[in-house]
């Protein structure tokens, strides 16, 4: 059996954090003190990579930058004076629906984007006979993904994907990642060339030729640019208005990145740019798989001290992980709300944790598949085929002994260890050298 904890002291995980966001940090506590109306959050903002945000009742500029203003199939509005963007959300689960309801509060505020927000429904009939886009429609309300929460009268559901994607240029996906490719495949030439992306879907697809993100999914089968937004973002407690903050990781597109940020942000939902795609998504990704240990942890009753120890060892493969797959990985983006903010709510909250605690309560009895169908009501798991996805890259790879808490986790999914194992280790020494190499500061 592999060991879990020889590979880690927590001395090197924060090490590198003596470069300038942390300075900067340091220099403007005194800003943290000042701040005269809540939100402390807000006036330590600027020491990171923050963009103003629009406060209750602001409007935005009367002219909208032009995203892509390359070519396109229906992007002929480059450079007009008063142009809107308009914004469609592909996706109406629980975290779909809370985005559209996000995303249709700004809408109205800012002049740059049209009000209405299209959002496109997997179509299901509901035990009433009805459908459900018809209902949330007549109500308002997604009654199935997220029950009691009005989405905002502009938001128009929409069963008809090619219809709603058309006209915009601002595409939101949201969907869970199994379905990505077909959806994708499905939209090729359908979408406007003028449009960007943005990808909050938490997972990868695991090719022949190696992993590939779901941004890069989108970007190569669409052919448009894909930024990420992730962070500690249980759908449910944003829904209710409950402070928290998330992430958007951009390529290269700043100006791009701050729409983004003025179209997710509310009083209550603060959003910070990073340029690390591939960091930020990964941390999306890869905390779902911690979040199964962490339910393990609990199903065996092992307390805060365990639980603490796999977060930490967690966080250190994720990062370790993220950075022999891309090079470019930053540091400081393992300290972003996507990052160990993400770490903690998911192992503390999500539906991930929730039903692996079931899994090792039952003894591995009873499985995933069963768990989730009986748990969950539609709702889908990410953390168990992210775990098998970065198992496969890990066994290709030769890197199965540098990541024990990734590989164990997936045996046990699969069976193949019992939900203890997650705490289990021997003496085998893992290959450190080649994971220091990976995560050397830049
Ligand atoms: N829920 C959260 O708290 C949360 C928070 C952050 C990120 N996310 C991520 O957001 C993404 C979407 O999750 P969610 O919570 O909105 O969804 P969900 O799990 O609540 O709902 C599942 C959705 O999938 C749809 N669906 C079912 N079969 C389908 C098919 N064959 N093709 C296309 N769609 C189908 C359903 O209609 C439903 O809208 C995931 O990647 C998830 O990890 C979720």
């Amino acid at each position: 059996m592999r060991s879990l904890f020889p590979l880690y002291s927590s001395s090197s995980l924060f090490s590198n954090f003596s470069s300038s966001p942390y300075n900067s940090f340091i220099s403007s506590l005194p800003l943290l003190f000042s701040s005269s109306h809540f939100s402390p959050f807000l006036s330590m903002a600027p020491a990171f990579e923050q963009v103003p945000v629009p406060q209750e009742g602001e409007t935005g500029t009367e002219t909208a930058t032009p995203h892509n203003t390359n070519t396109g199939n229906n992007g002929g509005n480059d450079g007009q004076v008063g142009y809107k963007s308009r914004v469609t959300v592909v996706g109406s689960g629980n975290w779909g629906s809370v985005a559209a309801k996000l995303i249709a509060s700004n809408t109205l505020k800012l002049n740059s984007f049209h009000d209405e927000v299209r959002m496109w429904v997997f179509e299901e009939t509901l035990l009433s006979g009805e459908k459900l886009t018809d209902v949330i429609n007549r109500t308002n309300e997604n009654v199935k993904y997220l029950p009691g929460i009005k989405l905002g009268k502009n938001v128009i559901a929409d069963p008809d994907i090619h219809n709603a994607v058309k006209d915009a240029n601002m595409l939101v996906f949201v969907i869970p990642h199994q379905f990505m490719d077909g959806i994708c495949k499905s939209l090729i030439d359908k979408v406007r060339g003028d449009a960007e992306a943005i990808s909050l879907i938490k997972g990868m697809e695991v090719k022949m030729e190696g992993p590939c993100m779901i941004s890069t999914l989108i970007s190569e089968q669409l052919g448009i640019n894909c930024s990420v937004l992730m962070g500690a973002n249980i759908a449910n407690e944003i829904a209710v208005e409950k402070f928290s903050e998330a992430t958007v990781g951009y390529r290269d597109n700043r100006e791009i990145a701050e729409q983004w940020v003025q179209l997710f942000s509310t009083p209550y939902f603060m959003v910070t740019p990073v340029q690390d795609v591939e960091g930020v998504e990964l941390c999306g990704t890869l905390k779902n798989v911690v979040a199964l240990a962490a339910g393990f942890v609990d199903g065996l009753d092992m307390g805060n001290n365990t639980k603490a120890a796999i977060m930490r060892i967690g966080l250190r493969e994720m990062r370790a992980f993220s950075k022999l797959l891309f090079s470019s990985v930053r540091d400081s983006t393992f300290f972003e709300s996507c990052g160990v903010a993400d770490v903690i709510t998911t192992c503390l909250g999500g539906r991930n944790r929730k039903v692996a605690e079931a899994f090792a309560k039952n003894g591995g009895k009873r499985s995933f598949d069963e768990l989730e169908a009986e748990m969950l009501q539609g709702q889908k798991l990410q953390g168990v085929s992210t775990a098998r996805e970065v198992y496969e890259v890990l066994s290709h790879r030769g890197w199965l002994e540098l990541f024990p808490l990734f590989a164990t986790v997936h045996e046990i999914c699969i069976g193949r260890l019992p939900p203890s194992a997650i705490v289990e280790y021997s003496e085998k020494k893992p290959r450190l050298s080649l994971l220091e190499d990976s995560t050397r500061c830049h």
